[in-house]
């Protein structure tokens, strides 16, 4: 394959969120002031039934995105081809602007771990899921964005930062990058870096995505648990990273402890007022 398979154009969404079954019913009797919405890939991964139905129905009025867990793009199992499969079978349904997955590895001789492990930042490990990437872009003939995860250990083989360990893997696998400006500020409160040096080191025309989110602080370690409302510190992180990725989708990431959509509806507003005028500034 040669670097230039994909035209890598970045499409600007606007402010999203990720959309949670408790919302369904208000969405599709309010249609709220959202312009997308990111959907979980496994939760749809069915046959029939109300998911689909509700899911159909939104995707009439808003564009959408697809986020996935279960790639394991890290791990040293084969890619799971009737996982691809059904991914791809989904994406034909909604047609969404892009798809996402972690850098991670979730399981070990295909049992699942539901957790989204951190990996080893070896060259070996560069090129073991760069070439994976490569295949499952292949197979789905798109480009995926991969996502930068939370995390509360490191290996002592590592011999790069994980901004370095990232943006290699997306020039030779030649992916797109889901920032999640939550997932920086917790690793760098867990392992001591500054978290500007991550967003310096990001290759700006592969971010395509943002993700903000809400955590628990246990005092010595922060935990990413998406079941609060984002603080302080990630918002002006967040406008840092407006200030230097520019027309980036964002999008509220709340998994647990999940409020009425008015809740979210008003985090999707103040990050509005925080890259507005940023981005009336870079258009200008
Ligand atoms: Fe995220």
């Amino acid at each position: 394959m040669t670097k230039k398979q994909f035209d890598s154009k970045r499409s600007y969404l606007g402010f999203g969120l990720g959309l949670r079954t408790e919302h369904y019913e208000t969405i599709v009797n309010d249609w709220p002031d959202i312009d997308w919405f990111e959907v979980l890939s496994e939760n749809y991964m069915i046959g029939g039934g109300k998911p689909l139905h509700y899911l159909d129905r939104i995707r009439e009025r808003y564009p959408m995105v697809m986020h996935g867990v279960s790639l394991s793009i890290g791990g040293s199992d084969p890619l799971d081809r009737e996982y691809l499969k059904q991914l791809k079978a989904l994406a034909a349904r909604i047609q969404p602007a892009w798809i996402s997955d972690h850098l991670c590895w979730t399981g070990l001789h295909g049992k699942n771990m539901h957790d989204l492990l951190p990996l080893p930042y070896t060259e070996e490990a560069i090129s073991h899921v760069a070439s994976r990437v490569r295949q499952v872009q292949d197979f789905l003939g798109r480009q995926i964005l991969l996502e930068n995860v939370s995390s509360y250990v490191s290996y002592s083989q590592s011999a790069v930062s994980e901004w370095e360990f990232l943006s290699a893997i997306a020039k030779q696998a030649d992916c797109l990058i889901l920032l999640d400006i939550n997932n920086v500020y917790v690793s760098a409160f867990n392992h001591q870096f500054n978290p500007s040096d991550y967003l310096k080191g990001m290759p700006a025309e592969r971010v395509f995505q943002f993700h903000l989110a809400g955590h628990t602080n246990k005092g010595n370690i922060i935990i990413d648990t998406h079941d609060h409302p984002i603080i302080d510190p990630v918002w002006s992180l967040y406008a840092e990273a407006v200030r230097r990725f520019g027309f980036v989708s964002t999008m509220i990431e709340r998994d647990d402890n999940i409020p009425p959509l008015a809740e979210l509806q008003a985090e999707i507003d103040y990050a509005r007022k925080i890259a507005g005028p940023i981005l009336a500034e870079i258009a200008a």
